[in-house]
C-alpha cells in the first residue's frame, strides 16, 4: 500500500520537468492522477511511461491555465470521471527572461493569467467540492522568486508572490473546513523552464541557462513535494545554495539587496 492510495491527485504541467516528475512520484505511492498541460501529445507520453497498474488510472485532461473560463469545464470532466479530487498540484508555469523596463505590459498579463490567475480560478472551481467531501490538499508551486525579486524576472516574480498572498488567506479562511495548503518554493531545478520562459517580444527564450543545468533534479524536488505532503507541511524551500538568499533577505535585507546586485541574470 502507498501513502496515496485511493486518493485522486491532479498535477497541472504534467508533460515536463517538476510536474513529470511529480506524476511518477504520486504513481508510486499508489494515486489516481490527472494529467495536465496545454500539449496532449506529451501528456500522453508522461501516461505511457507509468508502470502498469490495474487498480488504477491516470486519466489525462489537457487544458491552457491561461483560459481561466474553461478550468470549470475541466473541472467537470475531473469530477465526472474519479468524483473527487483529493489533492490538487498547481504547478503549470512560465517563466520570463527580460527587463521590466522593456517588457509591455500584455507580456506582464500573460505571465499573471498562466501562474496566478490560472491556479486561481482552478482552486476556486474545485474548492465547493474538496469541501463537501470534507477536506482536500492544494499544493501550490510557487518558487524562490515568490519571496524576493531578482534579474529579468519582474512579472514571474510578481506573479509567484501573488500566490503566496492568496493561497495563505484561503489557507485561513479554510483551514476549519479541512483544506490544507502547501506552497513549495524551489530554487533552481534541473527542467526546461528557461527554454520556454518570454522574452520582452513574447518569444520563447530558447535557451538553457547555465542555472538551470546546475540546478537540482526534477526528481528530489518532486520527492520533497510528496514529503511537504506527508508532513502536512505549509511552505518549503528545496534547491541548492540559492535557498539561502529566502533568509539573507528576511534577517539582513540591506546585505541582501547588495549581493543581489552584483550577481548575473541567469
Ligand atoms: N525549474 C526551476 O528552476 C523552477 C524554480 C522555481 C519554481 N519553478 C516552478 O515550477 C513549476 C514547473 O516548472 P518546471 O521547472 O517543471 O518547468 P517546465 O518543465 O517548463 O514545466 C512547465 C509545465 O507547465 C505547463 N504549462 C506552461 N504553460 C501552460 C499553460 N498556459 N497551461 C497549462 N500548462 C502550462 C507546461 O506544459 P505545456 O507546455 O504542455 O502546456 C509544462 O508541463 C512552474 O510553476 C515554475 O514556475 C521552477
Amino acid at each position: 500500500m502507498g501513502k496515496l492510495t485511493g486518493k485522486v491527485v491532479w498535477i497541472t504541467g504534467a508533460s515536463s520537468g517538476i510536474g513529470e516528475a511529480l506524476a511518477h512520484a504520486c504513481w508510486e505511492e499508489g494515486a489516481h492522477l490527472i494529467l495536465s498541460s496545454r500539449r496532449q501529445a506529451a501528456l500522453l507520453r508522461v501516461q505511457t511511461v507509468l508502470p502498469a497498474a490495474n487498480d488504477r488510472q491516470a486519466m489525462i485532461l489537457p487544458m491552457d491555465m491561461s483560459r481561466v473560463d474553461d478550468l470549470p469545464t475541466a473541472v467537470d470532466q475531473a469530477l465526472a470521471h474519479f468524483g473527487r479530487v483529493d489533492i490538487l498540484v498547481n504547478n503549470a508555469g512560465i517563466s520570463q527572461r527580460s527587463m521590466a523596463a522593456e517588457t509591455p505590459l500584455d507580456i506582464d498579463r500573460r505571465i499573471m493569467e498562466v501562474n496566478f490567475f490560472g491556479p486561481v480560478a482552478l482552486t476556486k472551481a474545485i474548492l465547493p467540492t474538496m469541501v463537501a467531501a470534507g477536506g482536500g490538499r492544494i499544493v501550490v508551486v510557487s518558487s524562490i522568486s515568490g519571496k524576493f525579486g531578482y534579474h529579468l524576472r519582474s512579472a514571474y516574480a510578481a506573479s509567484k508572490h501573488a500566490l503566496h498572498g492568496f493561497f495563505e488567506s484561503l489557507r485561513l479562511e479554510m483551514y476549519d473546513r479541512g483544506l490544507r495548503v502547501t506552497l513549495v518554493c524551489p530554487g533552481r531545478i534541473r527542467t526546461d523552464i528557461s527554454l520556454h520562459a518570454l522574452t520582452a517580444d513574447g518569444t520563447e527564450h530558447q535557451q538553457m541557462d547555465q542555472g538551470q543545468l546546475q540546478g537540482r533534479s526534477a526528481h528530489e524536488c518532486a520527492a520533497r513535494i510528496l514529503k511537504a505532503i506527508f508532513r502536512d507541511e505549509e511552505e518549503v524551500y528545496f534547491g541548492g545554495k540559492e535557498v539561502y538568499a529566502v533568509w539573507i533577505k528576511r534577517f539582513l535585507p540591506s546585505l541582501f539587496s547588495r549581493i543581489m546586485r552584483k550577481r548575473s541574470s541567469d
